[in-house]
Protein backbone atom coordinates (compact mmCIF):
# COMPACT_ATOMS: atom_id res chain seq x y z
CA UNK A 1 0.00 0.00 0.00
CA UNK A 2 1.07 3.25 -0.71
CA UNK A 3 2.70 4.92 2.03
CA UNK A 4 0.83 8.55 3.08
CA UNK A 5 2.40 11.77 4.91
CA UNK A 6 1.22 14.85 5.91
CA UNK A 7 3.17 18.02 5.80
CA UNK A 8 1.70 21.35 7.68
CA UNK A 9 3.93 24.51 6.79
CA UNK A 10 3.65 27.45 9.06
CA UNK A 11 1.37 30.09 7.92
CA UNK A 12 2.95 33.27 7.30
CA UNK A 13 1.27 36.46 8.70
CA UNK A 14 0.17 38.81 6.05
CA UNK A 15 1.81 41.75 7.52
CA UNK A 16 4.93 42.07 5.62
CA UNK A 17 7.42 40.27 2.82
CA UNK A 18 9.27 37.02 4.28
CA UNK A 19 12.76 37.35 4.64
CA UNK A 20 15.36 34.82 4.35
CA UNK A 21 14.55 34.11 7.87
CA UNK A 22 11.20 32.56 6.80
CA UNK A 23 12.79 30.48 3.80
CA UNK A 24 15.27 28.71 6.28
CA UNK A 25 12.84 28.48 8.95
CA UNK A 26 10.01 26.65 7.56
CA UNK A 27 9.44 27.11 3.25
CA UNK A 28 13.03 25.51 2.01
CA UNK A 29 13.14 22.57 4.66
CA UNK A 30 9.16 21.64 3.60
CA UNK A 31 9.87 21.77 0.54
CA UNK A 32 12.87 19.25 0.47
CA UNK A 33 11.25 16.87 2.90
CA UNK A 34 7.57 16.95 0.92
CA UNK A 35 10.18 16.09 -2.55
CA UNK A 36 11.99 14.20 -1.40
CA UNK A 37 9.10 11.59 0.06
CA UNK A 38 7.20 11.94 -3.43
CA UNK A 39 10.29 10.76 -4.54
CA UNK A 40 10.34 7.81 -2.37
CA UNK A 41 6.65 7.06 -3.41
CA UNK A 42 4.75 8.52 -0.38
CA UNK A 43 1.47 10.56 -1.41
CA UNK A 44 2.41 13.53 0.46
CA UNK A 45 -0.32 15.92 1.45
CA UNK A 46 1.51 19.86 2.07
CA UNK A 47 -0.59 22.25 3.05
CA UNK A 48 -0.66 26.18 4.49
CA UNK A 49 -1.73 29.15 3.69
CA UNK A 50 -1.53 32.91 4.71
CA UNK A 51 -2.34 33.78 8.72
CA UNK A 52 -4.73 36.69 8.24
CA UNK A 53 -5.92 37.37 11.64
CA UNK A 54 -5.37 38.62 15.20
CA UNK A 55 -3.25 41.61 15.87
CA UNK A 56 -0.53 40.90 14.47
CA UNK A 57 -2.59 41.67 11.43
CA UNK A 58 -4.73 45.23 12.94
CA UNK A 59 -1.53 46.15 14.67
CA UNK A 60 0.52 46.80 11.18
CA UNK A 61 -2.73 47.89 9.26
CA UNK A 62 -3.27 50.72 12.40
CA UNK A 63 0.23 51.82 11.73
CA UNK A 64 -0.48 52.41 8.47
CA UNK A 65 -3.61 53.81 9.00
CA UNK A 66 -5.80 51.09 6.74
CA UNK A 67 -8.13 48.50 7.16
CA UNK A 68 -6.76 44.64 7.75
CA UNK A 69 -8.04 43.67 4.45
CA UNK A 70 -5.74 46.04 2.63
CA UNK A 71 -3.02 44.64 3.98
CA UNK A 72 -4.55 40.63 3.38
CA UNK A 73 -4.86 42.00 -0.10
CA UNK A 74 -1.24 43.87 -0.44
CA UNK A 75 0.53 40.92 0.76
CA UNK A 76 -0.71 37.73 -0.61
CA UNK A 77 -0.38 38.29 -4.24
CA UNK A 78 3.50 38.67 -3.01
CA UNK A 79 3.82 35.50 -0.97
CA UNK A 80 2.25 33.57 -3.83
CA UNK A 81 4.87 35.17 -6.29
CA UNK A 82 7.47 34.47 -3.66
CA UNK A 83 6.24 30.66 -3.66
CA UNK A 84 6.28 30.68 -7.24
CA UNK A 85 9.27 31.76 -7.30
CA UNK A 86 10.92 29.40 -4.93
CA UNK A 87 8.85 26.31 -6.27
CA UNK A 88 7.21 25.30 -2.93
CA UNK A 89 5.23 22.57 -3.76
CA UNK A 90 1.87 23.41 -1.47
CA UNK A 91 -0.67 20.97 -2.66
CA UNK A 92 -2.73 23.68 -1.54
CA UNK A 93 -1.55 27.15 0.00
CA UNK A 94 -5.26 28.88 0.85
CA UNK A 95 -5.86 31.60 3.79
CA UNK A 96 -7.82 31.91 7.30
CA UNK A 97 -10.05 34.26 5.31
CA UNK A 98 -11.99 31.43 3.52
CA UNK A 99 -15.47 30.28 5.17
CA UNK A 100 -14.28 26.69 5.23
CA UNK A 101 -11.98 27.63 7.68
CA UNK A 102 -14.03 29.54 9.64
CA UNK A 103 -16.80 26.74 9.64
CA UNK A 104 -14.24 24.17 10.73
CA UNK A 105 -12.89 26.45 13.44
CA UNK A 106 -16.39 27.24 15.20
CA UNK A 107 -16.72 23.59 14.97
CA UNK A 108 -13.19 23.03 16.47
CA UNK A 109 -14.43 25.50 19.26
CA UNK A 110 -17.73 23.71 19.52
CA UNK A 111 -16.15 20.07 19.90
CA UNK A 112 -14.25 21.67 22.69
CA UNK A 113 -16.65 23.24 24.76
CA UNK A 114 -18.98 20.16 24.43
CA UNK A 115 -16.65 18.15 25.56
CA UNK A 116 -15.73 19.81 28.24
CA UNK A 117 -12.29 21.71 27.83
CA UNK A 118 -13.22 25.35 27.98
CA UNK A 119 -14.11 26.87 31.02
CA UNK A 120 -15.54 30.57 31.56
CA UNK A 121 -12.90 32.96 32.64
CA UNK A 122 -13.12 36.55 33.85
CA UNK A 123 -9.79 37.66 33.49
CA UNK A 124 -7.93 40.85 33.06
CA UNK A 125 -6.87 42.45 30.59
CA UNK A 126 -4.30 45.22 29.01
CA UNK A 127 -6.96 48.64 28.99
CA UNK A 128 -6.04 51.53 27.35
CA UNK A 129 -7.74 54.70 29.36
CA UNK A 130 -6.81 57.38 26.86
CA UNK A 131 -8.23 55.60 24.34
CA UNK A 132 -11.39 53.46 26.27
CA UNK A 133 -10.58 50.36 24.65
CA UNK A 134 -8.93 47.17 25.54
CA UNK A 135 -5.67 46.69 23.51
CA UNK A 136 -4.58 43.56 22.22
CA UNK A 137 -1.32 41.86 22.75
CA UNK A 138 0.41 43.31 20.00
CA UNK A 139 0.34 46.60 21.08
CA UNK A 140 1.16 45.89 24.57
CA UNK A 141 5.14 45.62 25.86
CA UNK A 142 6.78 45.74 29.10
CA UNK A 143 8.69 43.72 31.29
CA UNK A 144 8.47 39.55 30.79
CA UNK A 145 7.70 38.42 34.59
CA UNK A 146 9.30 35.55 34.20
CA UNK A 147 12.83 36.33 32.87
CA UNK A 148 12.78 40.20 33.07
CA UNK A 149 13.84 40.82 29.76
CA UNK A 150 12.82 44.77 28.78
CA UNK A 151 10.26 45.55 25.70
CA UNK A 152 8.57 42.09 25.67
CA UNK A 153 5.25 41.49 23.29
CA UNK A 154 2.42 40.82 25.61
CA UNK A 155 1.60 37.73 24.73
CA UNK A 156 4.82 35.80 24.13
CA UNK A 157 8.40 36.46 25.52
CA UNK A 158 11.32 36.04 22.55
CA UNK A 159 14.38 35.46 25.23
CA UNK A 160 12.81 33.17 27.51
CA UNK A 161 10.36 31.56 24.79
CA UNK A 162 7.45 31.51 27.17
CA UNK A 163 3.64 32.11 26.67
CA UNK A 164 2.49 35.53 28.54
CA UNK A 165 -1.16 35.90 29.74
CA UNK A 166 -2.75 39.51 30.14
CA UNK A 167 -1.14 40.69 33.58
CA UNK A 168 1.97 39.01 33.33
CA UNK A 169 4.24 41.89 32.11
CA UNK A 170 5.28 44.37 34.04
CA UNK A 171 5.01 48.03 33.69
CA UNK A 172 2.71 47.60 30.79
CA UNK A 173 2.77 50.64 28.09
CA UNK A 174 1.02 51.06 24.44
CA UNK A 175 3.03 50.32 21.27
CA UNK A 176 1.40 53.19 19.66
CA UNK A 177 0.96 56.16 22.31
CA UNK A 178 3.32 54.91 24.63
CA UNK A 179 1.08 55.77 27.34
CA UNK A 180 0.49 53.49 30.67
CA UNK A 181 -1.80 50.82 30.55
CA UNK A 182 -4.14 49.52 33.43
CA UNK A 183 -5.78 46.02 33.99
CA UNK A 184 -9.53 45.61 33.66
CA UNK A 185 -11.58 42.73 33.76
CA UNK A 186 -13.53 40.92 30.78
CA UNK A 187 -14.89 37.51 30.28
CA UNK A 188 -12.97 35.28 27.81
CA UNK A 189 -13.16 31.12 27.02
CA UNK A 190 -9.82 29.65 27.89
CA UNK A 191 -8.45 26.20 27.25
CA UNK A 192 -8.52 23.55 29.72
CA UNK A 193 -4.65 22.63 29.11
CA UNK A 194 -4.16 21.48 33.21
CA UNK A 195 -7.02 19.26 32.21
CA UNK A 196 -5.95 18.16 28.87
CA UNK A 197 -2.22 17.46 30.26
CA UNK A 198 -2.16 13.79 31.07
CA UNK A 199 -2.79 13.23 27.48
CA UNK A 200 -0.88 15.71 25.99
CA UNK A 201 2.48 13.84 28.80
CA UNK A 202 1.72 10.75 27.28
CA UNK A 203 1.72 12.00 23.42
CA UNK A 204 5.33 14.23 24.31
CA UNK A 205 6.70 10.88 26.32
CA UNK A 206 6.18 8.49 23.01
CA UNK A 207 8.02 11.29 20.54
CA UNK A 208 11.37 10.92 21.82
CA UNK A 209 12.54 10.62 17.93
CA UNK A 210 12.24 14.79 18.29
CA UNK A 211 15.09 16.98 17.85
CA UNK A 212 16.54 16.55 20.87
CA UNK A 213 16.19 20.65 21.84
CA UNK A 214 12.47 20.63 21.12
CA UNK A 215 11.88 17.63 23.20
CA UNK A 216 13.78 18.84 26.08
CA UNK A 217 11.88 22.33 25.84
CA UNK A 218 8.44 20.63 25.19
CA UNK A 219 9.30 18.35 28.75
CA UNK A 220 9.91 22.12 30.43
CA UNK A 221 6.72 23.56 29.65
CA UNK A 222 5.15 20.29 30.51
CA UNK A 223 7.22 20.21 33.93
CA UNK A 224 5.92 24.03 34.73
CA UNK A 225 2.50 22.41 34.36
CA UNK A 226 0.31 23.87 31.78
CA UNK A 227 -2.11 26.28 32.74
CA UNK A 228 -5.72 27.12 31.08
CA UNK A 229 -5.13 29.55 28.27
CA UNK A 230 -7.56 32.20 26.94
CA UNK A 231 -9.00 31.23 23.22
CA UNK A 232 -10.92 34.65 22.65
CA UNK A 233 -9.80 38.09 22.32
CA UNK A 234 -11.51 41.83 22.48
CA UNK A 235 -11.02 42.43 18.87
CA UNK A 236 -12.60 43.25 15.71
CA UNK A 237 -10.70 41.40 13.27
CA UNK A 238 -10.96 37.97 13.09
CA UNK A 239 -13.13 34.62 13.34
CA UNK A 240 -16.55 35.37 15.65
CA UNK A 241 -17.71 32.87 18.07
CA UNK A 242 -20.21 30.40 16.97
CA UNK A 243 -22.81 31.85 19.35
CA UNK A 244 -26.50 30.74 17.87
CA UNK A 245 -24.90 27.11 18.78
CA UNK A 246 -23.67 27.94 22.18
CA UNK A 247 -26.19 27.23 25.05
CA UNK A 248 -27.05 30.74 26.43
CA UNK A 249 -26.04 29.49 29.90
CA UNK A 250 -22.65 28.59 28.39
CA UNK A 251 -22.12 32.39 26.81
CA UNK A 252 -19.33 34.80 28.10
CA UNK A 253 -20.63 38.19 28.62
CA UNK A 254 -19.85 40.81 25.51
CA UNK A 255 -20.17 37.82 23.28
CA UNK A 256 -20.53 39.94 20.63
CA UNK A 257 -17.33 41.10 20.86
CA UNK A 258 -15.23 38.79 20.97
CA UNK A 259 -13.34 36.50 18.26
CA UNK A 260 -11.41 33.45 18.24
CA UNK A 261 -8.06 34.20 19.00
CA UNK A 262 -5.42 33.92 16.42
CA UNK A 263 -3.15 31.33 17.46
CA UNK A 264 -6.27 29.36 18.53
CA UNK A 265 -7.83 29.04 14.65
CA UNK A 266 -4.30 29.83 13.01
CA UNK A 267 -3.60 26.07 13.36
CA UNK A 268 -6.69 24.96 12.87
CA UNK A 269 -6.14 25.61 9.06
CA UNK A 270 -3.81 22.38 8.82
CA UNK A 271 -7.00 20.28 9.33
CA UNK A 272 -9.36 22.92 7.35
CA UNK A 273 -6.58 22.99 4.36
CA UNK A 274 -6.95 19.27 4.13
CA UNK A 275 -10.43 19.40 3.86
CA UNK A 276 -10.66 22.03 1.04
CA UNK A 277 -7.91 20.37 -0.67
CA UNK A 278 -9.75 16.83 -0.16
CA UNK A 279 -13.64 19.26 -1.81
CA UNK A 280 -11.33 20.81 -4.83
CA UNK A 281 -9.97 17.30 -5.28
CA UNK A 282 -11.89 14.83 -4.56
CA UNK A 283 -9.83 13.30 -2.33
CA UNK A 284 -10.35 12.57 0.94
CA UNK A 285 -8.91 14.30 4.05
CA UNK A 286 -9.69 11.09 6.43
CA UNK A 287 -7.34 9.10 4.31
CA UNK A 288 -4.70 11.67 5.85
CA UNK A 289 -6.18 12.34 9.33
CA UNK A 290 -7.80 9.61 10.64
CA UNK A 291 -5.48 6.87 9.22
CA UNK A 292 -2.73 5.97 12.47
CA UNK A 293 -0.13 5.13 9.64
CA UNK A 294 -0.31 8.18 8.28
CA UNK A 295 2.85 10.30 10.11
CA UNK A 296 2.26 14.40 10.39
CA UNK A 297 5.31 16.64 10.08
CA UNK A 298 5.56 20.14 10.65
CA UNK A 299 7.79 22.91 9.79
CA UNK A 300 8.33 25.93 11.50
CA UNK A 301 10.58 28.78 13.21
CA UNK A 302 11.09 27.90 17.04
CA UNK A 303 8.94 30.70 18.06
CA UNK A 304 6.34 28.47 17.16
CA UNK A 305 7.58 25.80 18.84
CA UNK A 306 5.32 25.44 21.93
CA UNK A 307 2.07 25.86 19.64
CA UNK A 308 3.12 22.84 17.96
CA UNK A 309 4.06 20.86 20.42
CA UNK A 310 1.38 21.58 22.90
CA UNK A 311 -1.23 23.92 21.52
CA UNK A 312 -2.00 22.25 18.99
CA UNK A 313 -2.08 18.59 20.05
CA UNK A 314 -4.45 19.68 22.75
CA UNK A 315 -7.06 20.83 20.35
CA UNK A 316 -6.77 18.28 18.47
CA UNK A 317 -6.80 15.77 21.36
CA UNK A 318 -10.05 17.62 22.73
CA UNK A 319 -12.00 16.98 19.58
CA UNK A 320 -12.26 13.01 20.53
CA UNK A 321 -12.14 11.86 17.14
CA UNK A 322 -9.11 10.40 17.06
CA UNK A 323 -7.41 12.95 14.67
CA UNK A 324 -3.43 12.23 14.34
CA UNK A 325 -1.20 14.01 16.17
CA UNK A 326 1.79 15.70 14.91
CA UNK A 327 4.64 13.38 14.94
CA UNK A 328 7.61 14.93 14.17
CA UNK A 329 7.65 18.69 14.70
CA UNK A 330 10.71 20.04 12.45
CA UNK A 331 11.00 23.23 14.24
CA UNK A 332 14.34 25.34 12.97
CA UNK A 333 16.60 28.25 15.01
CA UNK A 334 16.47 31.38 13.47
CA UNK A 335 18.48 32.76 10.76
CA UNK A 336 20.35 35.50 11.68
CA UNK A 337 21.91 38.48 8.72
CA UNK A 338 25.39 38.92 9.09
CA UNK A 339 24.81 38.01 12.98
CA UNK A 340 21.86 40.11 13.93
CA UNK A 341 18.23 38.69 14.16
CA UNK A 342 15.84 40.22 11.12
CA UNK A 343 13.87 42.95 12.72
CA UNK A 344 12.13 45.18 9.93
CA UNK A 345 12.50 47.81 12.29
CA UNK A 346 16.08 47.68 12.97
CA UNK A 347 16.91 47.63 9.41
CA UNK A 348 18.03 44.17 9.28
CA UNK A 349 15.91 42.74 6.33
CA UNK A 350 16.17 40.88 3.22
CA UNK A 351 13.31 40.42 1.12
CA UNK A 352 13.56 36.61 -0.48
CA UNK A 353 12.75 37.92 -4.15
CA UNK A 354 15.63 40.31 -4.15
CA UNK A 355 17.99 37.56 -3.22
CA UNK A 356 16.27 34.85 -5.93
CA UNK A 357 16.88 38.04 -8.45
CA UNK A 358 20.15 38.36 -7.29
CA UNK A 359 21.92 35.55 -7.10
CA UNK A 360 19.31 32.60 -8.80
CA UNK A 361 16.77 30.61 -6.75
CA UNK A 362 18.75 27.08 -6.41
CA UNK A 363 21.71 28.87 -5.46
CA UNK A 364 19.98 30.12 -2.73
CA UNK A 365 17.91 27.22 -1.94
CA UNK A 366 21.05 25.55 -1.97
CA UNK A 367 23.07 27.92 0.42
CA UNK A 368 20.20 27.74 2.79
CA UNK A 369 20.14 24.17 2.95
CA UNK A 370 23.78 24.06 4.04
CA UNK A 371 23.15 26.25 7.12
CA UNK A 372 19.58 25.36 8.02
CA UNK A 373 19.32 26.17 11.82
CA UNK A 374 18.03 23.00 13.03
CA UNK A 375 19.83 22.31 15.88
CA UNK A 376 21.16 25.89 16.40
CA UNK A 377 20.90 29.58 14.98
CA UNK A 378 23.29 29.83 12.07
CA UNK A 379 23.88 32.81 10.24
CA UNK A 380 23.33 33.86 7.01
CA UNK A 381 26.31 35.76 5.04
CA UNK A 382 27.06 37.38 1.53
CA UNK A 383 30.13 36.02 1.49
CA UNK A 384 29.34 32.40 1.88
CA UNK A 385 27.00 32.40 -0.09
CA UNK A 386 29.40 33.04 -2.49
CA UNK A 387 32.26 30.90 -1.21
CA UNK A 388 29.45 28.14 -1.06
CA UNK A 389 27.58 28.60 -4.47
CA UNK A 390 31.58 28.90 -6.17
CA UNK A 391 33.56 26.49 -4.16
CA UNK A 392 30.55 23.56 -3.82
CA UNK A 393 28.41 24.12 -6.64
CA UNK A 394 30.33 25.02 -9.28
CA UNK A 395 33.93 23.69 -8.67
CA UNK A 396 32.59 20.34 -7.52
CA UNK A 397 28.93 19.36 -8.34
CA UNK A 398 29.24 21.13 -11.99
CA UNK A 399 33.12 20.57 -12.21
CA UNK A 400 32.21 16.83 -11.85
CA UNK A 401 29.38 17.02 -14.10
CA UNK A 402 30.55 19.03 -16.95
CA UNK A 403 33.59 17.27 -16.89
CA UNK A 404 32.38 13.94 -17.21
CA UNK A 405 29.79 14.49 -19.64
CA UNK A 406 31.75 16.28 -22.08
CA UNK A 407 34.76 13.79 -22.20
CA UNK A 408 31.73 11.01 -22.89
CA UNK A 409 30.46 12.89 -25.66
CA UNK A 410 34.09 14.33 -27.32
CA UNK A 411 36.04 11.57 -26.21
CA UNK A 412 34.16 8.43 -26.34
CA UNK A 413 31.56 9.48 -28.64
CA UNK A 414 28.96 8.30 -25.77
CA UNK A 415 29.77 4.78 -26.66
CA UNK A 416 30.96 3.06 -22.73
CA UNK A 417 29.65 -0.47 -22.82
CA UNK A 418 28.16 -1.23 -19.50
CA UNK A 419 31.25 -2.22 -17.45
CA UNK A 420 31.50 -0.70 -13.95
CA UNK A 421 33.83 -0.12 -11.25
CA UNK A 422 32.29 -1.82 -8.17
CA UNK A 423 33.95 0.56 -5.81
CA UNK A 424 32.39 3.21 -7.24
CA UNK A 425 28.87 1.61 -7.21
CA UNK A 426 29.60 0.43 -3.16
CA UNK A 427 29.90 4.29 -2.32
CA UNK A 428 27.15 4.95 -4.44
CA UNK A 429 24.98 2.60 -2.28
CA UNK A 430 26.18 3.49 1.03
CA UNK A 431 25.52 7.30 -0.16
CA UNK A 432 21.78 6.55 -0.91
CA UNK A 433 21.38 4.58 1.90
CA UNK A 434 23.42 7.69 4.32
CA UNK A 435 21.54 10.13 2.41
CA UNK A 436 17.75 8.14 3.48
CA UNK A 437 18.56 7.86 7.01
CA UNK A 438 19.26 11.83 7.45
CA UNK A 439 16.28 12.60 5.53
CA UNK A 440 13.99 10.12 7.45
CA UNK A 441 15.40 12.29 10.75
CA UNK A 442 14.72 15.36 8.75
CA UNK A 443 17.95 16.27 9.05
CA UNK A 444 18.48 18.29 6.18
CA UNK A 445 22.20 19.81 6.69
CA UNK A 446 23.46 15.96 6.93
CA UNK A 447 21.81 14.61 3.94
CA UNK A 448 23.93 17.92 2.11
CA UNK A 449 26.85 16.68 3.57
CA UNK A 450 26.44 13.01 2.48
CA UNK A 451 25.61 14.11 -1.37
CA UNK A 452 28.74 16.11 -1.33
CA UNK A 453 31.13 13.69 0.23
CA UNK A 454 29.99 11.80 -2.71
CA UNK A 455 30.53 14.20 -5.59
CA UNK A 456 34.00 14.73 -3.77
CA UNK A 457 34.51 10.97 -3.68
CA UNK A 458 33.83 11.18 -7.78
CA UNK A 459 35.92 13.90 -8.27
CA UNK A 460 39.03 12.28 -6.49
CA UNK A 461 37.80 9.33 -8.60
CA UNK A 462 38.41 11.13 -11.86
CA UNK A 463 41.13 12.88 -11.07
CA UNK A 464 43.16 9.49 -9.96
CA UNK A 465 42.06 7.29 -12.94
CA UNK A 466 43.14 10.01 -15.32
CA UNK A 467 40.62 9.35 -17.94
CA UNK A 468 42.41 11.31 -20.89
CA UNK A 469 45.69 9.43 -20.26
CA UNK A 470 43.22 6.01 -19.75
CA UNK A 471 41.67 6.47 -23.13
CA UNK A 472 45.46 6.40 -24.82
CA UNK A 473 46.62 3.53 -22.19
CA UNK A 474 43.87 1.46 -21.42
CA UNK A 475 40.91 2.22 -23.27
CA UNK A 476 38.42 -0.39 -21.48
CA UNK A 477 39.37 0.68 -18.38
CA UNK A 478 38.46 4.12 -19.58
CA UNK A 479 35.16 3.71 -20.93
CA UNK A 480 34.32 1.84 -17.04
CA UNK A 481 35.64 5.06 -15.53
CA UNK A 482 33.09 6.92 -17.46
CA UNK A 483 30.41 4.42 -17.26
CA UNK A 484 30.73 4.52 -13.51
CA UNK A 485 30.65 8.04 -13.08
CA UNK A 486 27.77 8.92 -15.73
CA UNK A 487 26.05 6.35 -12.95
CA UNK A 488 26.78 8.91 -9.92
CA UNK A 489 25.82 11.53 -11.67
CA UNK A 490 22.54 10.37 -13.02
CA UNK A 491 21.93 9.39 -9.19
CA UNK A 492 23.19 12.68 -8.12
CA UNK A 493 20.21 14.37 -10.08
CA UNK A 494 17.69 11.98 -8.07
CA UNK A 495 19.30 12.89 -4.74
CA UNK A 496 20.19 16.67 -5.07
CA UNK A 497 16.71 17.09 -6.95
CA UNK A 498 14.54 17.86 -3.39
CA UNK A 499 17.00 20.58 -2.88
CA UNK A 500 17.82 21.98 -5.98
CA UNK A 501 14.92 21.28 -8.64
CA UNK A 502 14.77 23.27 -11.13
CA UNK A 503 18.86 22.81 -12.04
CA UNK A 504 18.33 18.75 -11.89
CA UNK A 505 15.58 19.31 -13.94
CA UNK A 506 17.58 20.95 -16.40
CA UNK A 507 20.49 18.11 -16.11
CA UNK A 508 17.72 15.31 -16.73
CA UNK A 509 16.95 17.08 -19.72
CA UNK A 510 20.45 17.28 -20.83
CA UNK A 511 20.76 13.31 -19.68
CA UNK A 512 17.91 12.50 -21.67
CA UNK A 513 16.10 10.92 -18.25
CA UNK A 514 13.15 11.31 -15.79
CA UNK A 515 14.47 12.48 -12.08
CA UNK A 516 13.17 9.14 -10.96
CA UNK A 517 11.63 5.86 -12.72
CA UNK A 518 8.92 3.84 -12.48
CA UNK A 519 11.37 1.20 -10.57
CA UNK A 520 13.04 3.84 -8.33
CA UNK A 521 9.23 4.20 -6.84
CA UNK A 522 8.54 2.59 -3.33
CA UNK A 523 12.38 3.20 -2.44
CA UNK A 524 14.82 5.44 -3.10
CA UNK A 525 17.93 3.26 -4.61
CA UNK A 526 20.92 3.01 -6.83
CA UNK A 527 19.58 3.49 -10.47
CA UNK A 528 21.87 1.67 -13.06
CA UNK A 529 21.40 3.29 -16.81
CA UNK A 530 22.24 0.20 -19.45
CA UNK A 531 22.79 3.03 -22.38
CA UNK A 532 22.70 6.94 -21.25
CA UNK A 533 22.62 8.71 -24.48
CA UNK A 534 22.54 12.43 -24.38
CA UNK A 535 19.78 14.53 -25.42
CA UNK A 536 21.40 18.26 -25.58
CA UNK A 537 24.90 19.48 -25.37
CA UNK A 538 26.18 19.32 -21.73
CA UNK A 539 26.42 23.31 -20.82
CA UNK A 540 27.54 24.34 -17.41
CA UNK A 541 24.80 24.06 -14.71
CA UNK A 542 26.05 26.26 -12.33
CA UNK A 543 27.50 29.69 -12.84
CA UNK A 544 29.89 31.61 -10.62
CA UNK A 545 29.04 34.43 -8.64
N1 LIG B 1 1.80 33.19 11.44
C1 LIG B 1 2.64 32.53 12.41
C2 LIG B 1 4.04 33.13 12.39
O1 LIG B 1 4.41 33.71 11.40
C3 LIG B 1 2.73 31.07 12.14
C4 LIG B 1 1.42 30.38 12.22
S1 LIG B 1 1.61 28.74 12.00
C5 LIG B 1 0.09 28.08 12.29
O2 LIG B 1 4.75 33.00 13.36
F1 LIG B 1 0.28 26.95 12.78
F2 LIG B 1 -0.58 28.76 13.13
F3 LIG B 1 -0.54 28.02 11.21
ZN1 LIG C 1 10.93 36.00 29.46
Amino acid sequence: MTKKAFIGVAWPYVNGDLHVGHLAGYLIPADIFSRYLRLKGYKVLMVSGTDCHGTPITFEADRRGIVPQELVDEYTPRILELIRTYRASYDLFTSTTTENHKRISQEFFLNLLRNGYLIRRKTIQYFSPQENRFLPDRYVEGKCSYCYAEKQRADQCEICGRTLEPGELIEPYSRLSQTKLILKETEHYALDLKKLQPRIEEFVRASSHWREWVYRETIGFLREGLKERTITRDLDWGIDLPIDRIPLEQRIEDINNKRLYVWFEAVIGYFSASVEWANISGNRWEDFWLDPDCKHYYFMGKDNLIFHTIFWPAELLGQHQGYNLPYFPAVNNFLLLEGQKFSKSRGVHLDSLVVANEYGVDNVRYYITSILPEHHDTNFKFSELKETVNNELVNKVGNLIHRTLVFYRDKLEQEVGNQLDDKVIKKLEETFKSYDSSLERVEMVLALRNILELVNFANQYFDLERPWQLIVDNPRRCRMVINSLLQVISNLKVMLWPIIPQTMENLSQILGLPIKTKEDYNQLKVNIYKKIKLNNTPSPLFQKI
